[in-house]
């Protein structure tokens, strides 16, 4: 089951995300999330954060060890696309994060470019995606 949530019950996902990432300092909280629940327990979680009228960008993802490669990431990312008013969405994935790409891809994501994280100078990957409906 999909539902929003805030920031509360997602603060341990996506801490566990930043550690399993190795993204230093901590995570501040996006504008809003949808969580996907299984057996009454939040196993996933997606972010956003609203970036004027016209984009938004996902962030926070994390699906907990055990429920990966079930396409629990898909959903959120699907869902989140379906459901927010924006029609240009982006994203930025570390480089060597193969997962993470493939699923954005997965939802019609493109990758456009790559830069320099300014926090961490690792090299991200940029995606975007167009809702034309
Ligand atoms: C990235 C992440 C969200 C994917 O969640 P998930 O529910 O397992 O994703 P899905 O099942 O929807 O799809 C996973 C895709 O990655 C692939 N994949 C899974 N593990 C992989 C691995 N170790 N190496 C390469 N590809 C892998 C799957 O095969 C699938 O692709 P496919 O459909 O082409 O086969 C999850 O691994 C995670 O939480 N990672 C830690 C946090 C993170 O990296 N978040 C993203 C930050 S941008």
């Amino acid at each position: 089951m999909v539902r929003t949530a805030g920031w509360e019950e997602v603060r341990g996902l996506v801490y566990a995300s930043f550690e399993e990432q190795g993204v230093g300092g901590r995570p501040s909280p996006a504008d809003g999330y949808l969580v996907y629940e299984e057996d009454g327990e939040v196993v996933a979680c997606i972010g956003w954060r609203r970036l004027g009228w016209l984009y938004t960008e996902i962030c926070h993802l994390y699906v907990m060890p055990s429920y990966r490669g079930r396409g629990i990431a898909k959903i959120l990312v699907r869902e989140a696309v379906k459901e927010l008013p924006a029609k240009v969405f982006l994203a930025t994935v570390v480089e060597w994060n193969t997962p993470s790409q493939r699923v954005l891809s997965h939802c019609g994501f493109q990758a456009v470019g790559k830069c320099p994280s300014p926090r961490t100078g690792r090299t991200l990957v940029v995606f975007t995606y167009v809702k034309t409906e």
